[in-house]
């Protein structure tokens, strides 16, 4: 009804609620009253022309539209337009899109967790008993068992004094960094860490950064540059600044590990805080699946230990782990966790089933077979000129550079059966676009097979920074 009022521009035509909006909006902010659209809309006695009132209010909202629709356009000459795709049912590797079932190896859920049956009984569970919502953010009421329940095993898990939940990674560590550090710190990060934390050390406000992806030289200094600035040879120093370490364990694009040793030792001896990201790691690395810290048996000496729920785990949410005064604190001044209503009690339920998965025999158990997927892949990749030497665990990044190559070759996979997506800018930089292959332990070695089999048939190959073809070894 209100559409057809508004007049001839075709977005009101298709979104009417909006159309009512902005005239709403527009008569409030210059009539200081709202108006109701019926034909000569009645206001306090007014009667207020909707001719006028329509040109004005739809031509702001027109100029909205023809901005993004501009904006839109550059996204996509440059080959970098995203879009959802919906996903109607999930079961193991395979997902059915478009009424197609594919081959999934895109997915996150490194040990086949998400759709376990403990994961799916908790949350079902905690529905039961506390419902669907948490009812407002964990200072005020939201704070409910299952999340404190869900802390007290991560904290057993990762062998910290404590550990506080968040409802994703990005808002672990937006809160994280910018409790952490401000305005007269330094925090540097690796240049491929993950954009929940560049966007933190941008926002955090302490003077950000950036080293070569693993190239602890580079960082060493930094770390001396910045050490000569504090003990007060340089005009700017400022004797009690903070200076943070952020970095990945496992990379979430190019799957290799940080060299967690050395940069501990680094950090320790110029006296800066280490914060790492365990995202890709948790579950799949260290004897007791905690990560790449433990596998390096630095866990105890890193100040800030983040992880994710939503990827090995099976669940959603993000968490830190560390001290006890750390958790302290977080909960005092981390931004997001403060002023952000609680994760669902289901998700938390479903985290603590997968946590206490991974401590388990089958967790051992999934995390063989996830390796014995991996090997087979990088076996069969390897024969196809695939070097994924670097690679450390599930995630094998297979770069193909041009954007277009890469859509083009996740099109020829999908048409094969197989879900491979490609990763462009933002994610990885220009030019460096890929297929992000990920194994999982719900993937059988026919799984494999069929993946190797499509990107042969698709050919899907290597191809050298200036785009060429590389040559297959023999
Ligand atoms: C390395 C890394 N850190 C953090 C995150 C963010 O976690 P979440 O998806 O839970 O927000 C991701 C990705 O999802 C990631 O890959």
């Amino acid at each position: 009804m209100e559409a057809k009022e508004c007049g001839p521009g075709h977005f009101f035509s298709a979104v009417p609620r909006s159309s009512f909006l902005c005239l709403h909006s527009f008569a409030n902010l210059f009539f200081g009253f709202p108006v109701i659209p019926v034909g000569k809309a009645r206001t306090f006695g007014m009667v207020v022309r909707h001719d006028r009132l329509h040109a004005a209010s739809c031509h702001g909202m027109s100029e909205f539209i023809d901005d993004l629709t501009r904006r839109l356009a550059v996204i996509r000459e440059r080959g970098l337009l995203r879009e959802l795709r919906r996903v109607d049912s999930v079961v193991g590797p395979r997902l059915t899109v478009a009424g197609r079932e594919l081959l999934n190896f895109a997915s996150n859920d490194y040990l086949g967790l998400a759709g376990h049956p403990a994961l799916r009984a908790a949350a079902v569970d905690a529905v039961g008993r506390y419902g669907a919502g948490s009812g407002a953010s964990r200072l005020i009421c939201g704070s409910l068992a299952p999340h404190h329940e869900l802390e007290v095993a991560l904290a057993r898990f990762k062998g910290t004094e404590a550990a506080l939940s968040f409802s994703s990674g990005y808002a672990a560590a937006l809160g994280t960094i910018c409790a952490l550090v401000g305005r007269g710190d330094t925090i540097i990060i690796d240049r491929l860490v993950h954009a929940c934390v560049v966007d933190a050390a941008k926002l955090c406000g302490a003077k950000l950064q950036v080293f070569p992806h693993n190239d602890l030289g580079e960082l060493e200094k930094l770390l001396r540059r910045l050490g000569q600035r504090q003990t007060g040879t340089a005009a700017s120093a400022t004797p009690r600044s903070r200076t943070l370490i952020v970095t990945e364990s496992v990379f979430s694009m190019d799957g290799d590990a940080a060299p967690l040793r050395e940069l501990v030792e680094l950090k320790e001896r110029f006296g800066a805080w280490l914060m790492l990201d365990e995202a890709h790691a948790t579950g799949v690395l260290g004897a007791g699946l905690r990560g790449l810290a433990e596998a390096a048996g630095v866990a105890h000496r890193i100040e800030v230990q983040m992880g994710t729920l939503g990827k090995a785990i099976g669940a959603a949410g993000g968490f830190i782990a560390g001290p006890q005064v750390l958790v302290d604190y977080l909960v005092n001044a981390a931004r997001s966790f403060i002023f952000s209503t609680a994760p669902t009690p289901a998700g938390a339920a479903a985290a603590r089933a997968g946590v206490e998965l991974l401590q388990s025999a089958e967790g051992q158990a999934r995390r063989t077979q996830l390796f014995e997927r991996v090997a087979q892949a990088r076996a069969g990749l390897a024969r196809l000129g695939w070097n994924c030497e670097a690679a450390c665990g599930p995630i094998l990044p297979l770069i193909l550079g041009a954007e277009e190559a890469a859509v083009a070759a996740a099109a020829a996979l999908r048409e094969r059966g197989v879900f491979l997506p490609a990763i462009r800018y933002p994610t990885v930089a220009r030019g460096e676009a890929r297929l992000r292959l990920s194994l999982t332990a719900a993937h059988t070695e026919a799984d494999v097979e069929t993946l190797l089999r499509a990107l042969a048939e698709a050919r899907v190959e290597p191809r050298s920074r200036d785009g060429h073809r590389e040559v297959a070894p023999e």
